[in-house]
């Protein structure tokens, strides 16, 4: 599996430090969370924080846009340095929209389902997706319990990405990834890993992130 460490649980303080501390622990790529105050209960970082992120590391980013009506900034994000935008379905009524946006862009499209969403609502969305994006947490927050019941949503997936041959389009999880729960994704074919806490709170990021990608 791929690790992408989520930049929410970075000092900002010490941005720098930890972009470049991130680029020494081998962290596949960052994700990068964006919240608007209105699709989640919470308000993280913007186009600034995005700019800086882009001057100060050359990791493939991976932009998590959890704010209502995202077709308004794909763009900007993109031209901040976005390799894959990640948009919710709950939060747009123009997700076709949004993906030919991102694409035409130069960027990948994701999608990612809060937990309660099903699988069936973006089914016909994912042949023309590189990235879905299963929410383990309710989103705003880090540091919270990886939910069980989404493993259910990962096996459905799973059978439908192979039934349809779809080879390229990869599966991400965030939110609750620790050694253990990295080990249930690990059983369903994920293939890349967000983990804020688990690594900004770890001693050694290189042991941590090693860790999970072999779990
Ligand atoms: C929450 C974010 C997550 C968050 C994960 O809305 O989407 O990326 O940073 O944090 P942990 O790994 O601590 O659950
Ligand atoms: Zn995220």
């Amino acid at each position: 599996m791929l690790v992408a460490p989520s930049i929410l649980s970075a000092d900002f303080g010490q941005l720098k430090r930890d972009l470049e501390e991130l680029k020494d622990a081998e962290a596949d790529l960052l994700h990068i969370d964006i919240m608007d105050g209105h699709f989640v209960p919470n308000i993280s970082l913007g186009i600034p924080v995005m700019q800086a992120i882009n001057n100060y590391s050359d990791l493939p980013k991976d932009v998590h846009l959890m704010i209502n009506k995202p077709e308004s900034f794909i763009k900007e994000f993109i031209g901040l340095g976005a390799d894959y935008v990640t948009i919710h379905p709950e939060a747009t009524s123009q997700l076709e929209h949004c993906i030919d946006l991102i694409r035409s862009n130069g960027a990948k499209p994701g999608i990612a389902l809060n937990p309660e969403t099903e699988l069936d609502v973006v089914l016909p969305y994912l042949h023309r997706i590189d990235l879905l994006l299963f929410m383990t947490i309710n989103p705003g927050f880090g540091g919270q319990k990886f939910i069980d019941s989404v493993v259910d949503k990962m096996i459905k997936a799973n059978s439908y990405r192979e039934k349809h041959g779809l080879n390229n389009l990869l599966f991400e999880v965030d939110g609750g990834i620790n050694e253990e729960t990295a080990k249930v994704c690990s059983e369903n074919n994920i293939d890349i890993l967000v983990s804020g806490s688990t690594i900004f709170n770890s001693k050694n990021k290189k042991s941590t992130i090693r860790n999970l990608r072999n779990v």
